[in-house]
């Protein structure tokens, strides 16, 4: 394999490490802390939290796509252009599930957040309640996060079948 390669691999690792972690902080770390806060002061730390989650996740999206594309040329490469049955397979099936994490992800910044936005802003920094319909919001775009939380481990898994072929 060559540094270029290997290098290419290590990025696609750093940049999935970056994006399933933050899933992970958010879901098992920031979202209960948030929780045990005052409504008011909760609701404005869980959407500056989300916002930056979402930068940082969007960086590491774009780096997986483009280590992605490089591992596979110097895949096709290493193999004269025979990738075979099992190896496309696979990859085609991971494919299918990044895109729909992909889907997820968009909905919660581009349906969910500019929602969450609004109904911040109407909301009184000193609420002693998480306000409706602000609270369903929250509950789907968290949704959305628990369902690329599952999907996760399983194109990382389908990542290392890739590799070991
Ligand atoms: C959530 C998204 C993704 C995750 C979790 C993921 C995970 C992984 C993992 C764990 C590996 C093995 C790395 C190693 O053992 O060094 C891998 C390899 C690979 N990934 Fe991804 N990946 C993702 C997205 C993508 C995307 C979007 C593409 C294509 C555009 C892609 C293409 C590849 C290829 C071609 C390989 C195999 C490289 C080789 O054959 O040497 N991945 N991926």
């Amino acid at each position: 394999m060559t540094l270029l390669h290997s290098s290419s691999l290590l990025l696609h690792l750093v940049a999935l490490a970056l994006w399933l972690g933050g899933i992970a902080f958010f879901l098992i770390v920031f979202g209960p802390a948030v929780h045990e806060l005052k409504p008011g002061l909760g609701l404005k730390l869980l959407n500056r939290g989300r916002i930056t989650f979402e930068a940082v996740s969007w960086a590491a999206i774009g780096l997986l796509i483009l280590t992605g594309i490089v591992n596979l040329v110097l895949r096709d490469q290493m193999t004269g252009g025979h990738l075979g049955q099992y190896y496309l397979t696979i990859l085609s099936v991971k494919l299918l599930l990044f895109l729909a994490m992909l889907v997820h992800h968009a909905l919660g910044v581009f349906k969910y957040g500019p929602k969450i936005v609004v109904l911040m802003n109407e909301t009184a920094g000193t609420t002693e309640s998480w306000p409706e319909p602000l609270r369903t919001h929250w509950q789907k775009w968290f949704m959305l996060l628990k369902i690329n939380a599952a999907l996760g481990p399983i194109v990382t898994l389908l990542g290392l079948a890739l590799v070991k072929r």
